[in-house]
Formats: structure tokens, sequence, C-alpha cells
């Protein structure tokens, strides 16, 4: 379903879903007035500069596995930026999609554990912003900055929607294990030094759960949610 204008797509998605709304069911909205970030945050396009999207997934998975939907979107967001935008993205822990380490596409996933899951999966892509402001200029990037062009949304939600499918599939029927290998392919997290509240430590990989493994000090610690800062250098106390 298309809109010019809603709240937010994730809030619009769910409204569907408790309504019926099938599986698969898309809600795409030209700009949002109040949208949804991770961590609570707000995440914020100019009307008509971004691909705003929200899927209703009924999933078929166990629920200790339903975040794991949020990488198997990011790979997918990859792959669609390749094949609609002519850009190679890197991914970043937990579900950030990066440009030469700024980011250009953003994943969230929400879930409501009722008698079956509900979840939708909430993408915004920046297309066509041509400038950020503020502290946003040295984090952030468009498909028009990096490829010089903004690619048809249209065009683009398509190969979004092939690969999320796609890549949904293979988690539901096969577990995580392609999208945890497509995942580290594509990853810009894995080998970097990364530093938390805890300390430092370098990423090493994704356990079962999507976890980010992070050696420290002799021992591989578990990261399970939470934003990275990635640093130049390892001289930060180590985690352990
Ligand atoms: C992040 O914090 O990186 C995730 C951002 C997700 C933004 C998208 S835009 C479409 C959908 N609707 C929302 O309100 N949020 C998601």
């Amino acid at each position: 379903m298309r809109f010019d204008v809603v709240d937010s797509t994730q809030r619009v998605a769910f409204d569907l879903a408790d309504g019926g709304a099938a599986d698969g069911t898309v809600v795409v909205a030209d700009f949002q007035t109040a949208g949804r970030g991770r961590r609570g945050r707000a995440w914020h396009a100019e009307p008509g500069t971004s691909l705003l999207a929200s899927i209703v997934v009924r999933p078929s998975l166990p629920v200790r596995l339903l975040p794991l939907l949020s990488l198997a979107a990011a790979v997918a967001v990859a792959e669609a930026l390749v094949r609609a935008g002519g850009v190679a993205a890197r991914l970043a822990w937990p579900n950030d999609v990066v440009i030469g380490g700024r980011k250009v596409a953003g994943i969230l996933l929400e879930s409501r554990l009722a008698a079956a899951p509900l979840c939708v999966v909430g993408v915004g892509v920046n297309v066509g912003a041509r400038r950020f402001p503020g502290p946003l200029a040295a984090r952030a990037t468009s498909l028009a900055i990096e490829a010089g062009r903004a690619p048809d949304r249209d065009a683009l939600l398509d190969e979004l929607l092939r690969a999320f499918v796609a890549w949904r599939a293979r988690l539901e029927r096969e577990g995580f294990a392609p999208v945890r290998d497509r995942w580290l392919a594509l990853s810009e997290t894995i080998g970097r030094t990364v530093v938390r509240a805890e300390g430092t430590g370098v990423a090493v990989g994704l356990d079962d759960d999507g976890a980010l493994l992070v050696r420290a000090g002799g021992a591989v610690h578990r990261i399970v949610a939470g934003d990275l800062v990635e640093m130049a250098g390892s001289d930060l106390p180590a985690l352990d």
C-alpha cells in the first residue's frame, strides 16, 4: 500500500496486520512525520528523498531466531543497492548498510509475540538526498551522492522485495548458515576493532542467534544488542 504521508510505515503495517493483512504486505510512504529508528531513535528524511518501506512478516521461525530476520533484510538491502543503484554497499553490525563508512540505509525489526509472532521489517534507504544536515553530514550518505544519480525508488523496492523474499525463505528453510555466510561476506564489521562501554575487542564472527562475537584478551565475548563504535587503533582497555 502506498501513502504520501504517514506517521510511520511501521505503525501502519502493524495496524494493517492487526486487521488481518497477509504475510508480505508492504507499506510505502513518501514522507514520515514520526519515522522510527532503532533503540527509540527518530528516523527523519525529507519528503520524496528516501525509500521508506515496512514489510509485514508472519514468520515460521522459533522466537529466539526472529532477530535474524533483520540480518536477512540487511543482506537483501545490500543486494538491492547493487542491482538497482549500482553501488557496492557493506553491512555494519547489527544492521546498518554503509558505503565508504557512511550509512545509506537502516533496518528496524519490530516484533509482537502474541499467539503467533508478528514482525514488521522496516527499511529506510537514503536515495536522492544531496546533502545531510549538521553532524549527519559525516555519517550519512545517499545513492545520489555515491552513484551520481538517484535510482528509481520503485525499481529499488522491487529488487529489495525480491531479495528479501528469497533470503527470508532460505532462513526459514535452511536456518541461519546461508544468511550468515552472505552477511559475513558483505560485512564491514568483521576484523575491525570495536569499542563499547565494556572495552574494546576485535569482531570475529556472528553467533547462531546473530550476536556479534568479539575477541578480547584471549576470550570471545558475545554482544547481543547495541551500537558499536569502530576504532582505528586498539589501545583502549580490553573487554575482560
Ligand atoms: C535505524 O535506526 O537505522 C533503522 C531505521 C529504519 C527506518 C525505517 S523507514 C521505514 C520504516 N518506518 C519507520 O518508522 N522506520 C523504518
